[in-house]
């Protein structure tokens, strides 16, 4: 039941506060010294894999960077569609992520390694979860939209929960440290919220704006570039748009090539400072036209951030950019909940 909201996916995405809040408190408070992972019945990692496809992948690259910037832990990131990017190596935990629980690509990979699973999914009677070792479940409710959202930012706050409790048991991590991570964690829900109500309108303008143009080029850096690809995702699915989504240190190597007057390039910032202004610079000195998704004083779509980048980077931009691509769409008349050529479970390879 959607109730009063317009489509499915206004609805959840409405929900992301009220679903971060709900996991976030079944888990801060059991991160030190990788108290989690005791919990789940899981072994100290050596090393972790993780695998996905789509949305899901995107979350498990903040995953992934939250674990080698905090806990120095080996990870790598692997498209599950492209197993043989990964080797069986002793000591690793393979972490699938995937909300439906049902891909097939994710399944099909897990029969290549003989590692113990972690499953962090959405659907806890799935096939996934069934095959897997131990389940970080998302408590999300059901996700009715074919474009993934509360669910994305539920994987983003459980991947990272994770990525802390591994760092905080390896003793790389300090408990002060973590302490002061699961403070700014605490703060999410609210950050969600206040950036949902400050976006929204800016988004629709936006989405008046550029309903238009053939395509829009999404770039960040370190820790905002899955979320910028997450963006480009969401736009791409929805509105049937072209999109290119690159770190902005690559737009010299060749995307550059696609900036002439006018083009949209959206820059997801915690704060569009230091390479990444130069990044603008280059893009703005073609006729590219910036939109900045970031903290107020700087952004075309506004967000709430917390002061200092947390190491799971900008993930309020999610939402600002979810409540974009599906203002893109009405606008343009294509269906929101079900975009063509797209199933909620892809359950074949
Ligand atoms: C995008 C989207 C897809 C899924 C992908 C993986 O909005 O929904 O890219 O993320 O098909 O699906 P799950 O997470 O069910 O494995």
């Amino acid at each position: 039941d959607r109730g009063s909201a317009p489509d499915f996916t206004a609805k959840e995405i409405d929900e992301q506060p009220a679903a971060a809040r709900r996991l976030l408190d079944g888990l801060l408070g059991r991160l030190q010294g990788g108290q989690l992972l005791e919990d789940l019945g899981l072994g100290a990692p050596a090393r972790i894999r993780l695998v996905a496809c789509g949305t899901s992948g995107h979350a498990a690259e903040v995953t992934a960077r939250v674990l080698a910037v905090e806990g120095a832990i080996p990870t790598r990131v692997v498209t599950a569609s492209e197993p043989d990017l990964a080797v069986p190596e002793p000591g690793t935990l393979t972490v699938a992520v995937s909300q439906s629980g049902e891909t097939a690509d994710v399944l099909a990979a897990l029969d290549r390694w003989g590692d113990p699973v972690l499953a962090i999914t959405n659907a806890p009677r799935s096939s996934l979860a069934r095959r897997a070792d131990a389940v970080l479940g998302l408590g999300c409710g059901p996700e009715v939209g074919v474009a993934a959202t509360k669910t994305f930012t539920a994987q983003v706050v459980a991947g990272v929960a994770l990525a802390l409790a591994v760092a905080s048991g390896t003793g790389r991590l300090s408990a002060a440290r973590l302490a002061h991570l699961e403070e700014v964690l605490d703060g999410l829900p609210m950050r969600l919220a206040t950036t949902a109500a400050r976006a929204a309108g800016p988004a629709a303008d936006l989405a008046e704006e550029l309903a238009g143009e053939p395509g829009v080029v999404f770039v960040s850096r370190g820790a905002g570039v899955p979320y910028a690809r997450e963006g480009a995702l969401k736009l791409e699915e929805l509105t049937y748009r072209w999109v290119e989504a690159v770190p902005a240190g690559e737009l010299k190597h060749g995307p550059i090539a696609l900036l002439g007057p006018g083009t949209p390039a959206v820059v997801v910032a915690a704060k569009p400072r230091g390479r990444l202004a130069v990044g603008i610079a280059e893009m703005t000195a073609r006729g590219a036209r910036a939109v900045v998704v970031g903290p107020p004083e700087d952004a075309t779509l506004p967000t709430c951030a917390p002061s200092e980048e947390p190491p799971w980077g900008p993930l309020e931009a999610a939402i600002a950019l979810q409540l974009f691509a599906r203002e893109m769409t009405v606008r343009l008349g294509h269906e929101v909940d079900r975009p063509r050529n797209l199933a909620k479970s892809v359950t074949v390879e």
